[in-house]
């Protein structure tokens, strides 16, 4: 369990060049908010380190044991919710007992026989977050994970990731457009600019955190200037 170390990644598709010498390191048990404006590339960074792209230049070296959630639940409508929690696992009774734990985990208990079109968005995405945890991953990817919910949902599901991620000790890796977001959940805030990690900002705040707390509108503001906007709103 070494953490992640990617050293001037390039990533091109045809001759566009969307990641251009990217490099970004994550400690065992730490958690890393990647920032970027949509189209920016984070998504194809979190898929080379989930070995699910290829990249054209540079290293990365990411624990074996990983897991991703991604912006949708991606569940199997065609299996019960335990079998989507134990997806390419052998069904043993060591494998179901955990997928029951991991269900209690994210306030799903008892829901195992349930099929996935009966839960809400909130949930099916519990169900996910199950599934990536029942693995103990030495590295949690997230993309997005709380993009698709409605704003309440969202609050509670940053609060459950904050507080398993602060059981289950992963390095995460957490791909988002949401600065707030990446200021109540993140050790450590880097902003993709131009194909590069431009800005690495660690966050202050102790645990648990708030929007309110001293430093966080500055800390804001100064992530959100460096994606290029401007948080006044209505005329002057
Ligand atoms: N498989 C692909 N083939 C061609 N272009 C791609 C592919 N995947 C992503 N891109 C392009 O790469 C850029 C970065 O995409 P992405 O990593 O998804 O951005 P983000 O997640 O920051 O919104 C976008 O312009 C996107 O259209
Ligand atoms: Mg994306």
């Amino acid at each position: 369990m070494s953490g992640v170390h990617a050293t001037g990644v390039v990533k091109r598709f045809g001759d566009r060049t969307i990641l251009d010498g990217f490099s970004l390191d994550i400690a065992p048990g730490e958690f890393v908010a990647l920032l970027g404006a949509s189209g920016s590339g984070k998504t194809t960074f979190l898929r080379i380190l989930a070995g699910l792209e290829d990249h054209d230049g540079g290293t990365v070296d990411a624990p074996g044991q990983r897991t991703v959630v991604f912006q949708e639940p991606r569940l199997v409508a065609a299996k019960r919710v335990r079998d989507n929690v134990l997806l390419g696992q052998r069904p043993t009774a060591q494998h179901r007992k955990a997928a029951s734990a991991a269900l209690a985990e994210v306030a799903l208990a008892g829901q195992e026989r349930a099929w996935p079109t009966t839960l809400s968005g909130g949930e099916a995405q519990r169900v996910a977050l199950a599934r990536a945890l029942v693995r103990r991953p030495d590295l949690l990817l997230l993309d997005e994970p709380f993009a698709a919910l409605d704003a309440l949902t969202r609050i509670r599901m940053q609060a459950l990731v904050a507080d398993l991620v602060h059981e289950h000790r992963p390095a995460v890796l957490l791909v988002t457009h949401d600065v707030d977001e990446a200021i109540l959940l993140a050790d450590r805030v880097a902003v993709l600019q131009d194909g590069v990690v431009g800005v690495e900002v660690e966050v202050p705040f102790a645990r648990p955190r708030r929007r309110g707390v001293a430093g966080f509108g500055d800390l804001r503001r100064r992530l959100l200037a460096e994606l290029g906007v401007e948080e006044t709103i209505g005329a002057a």
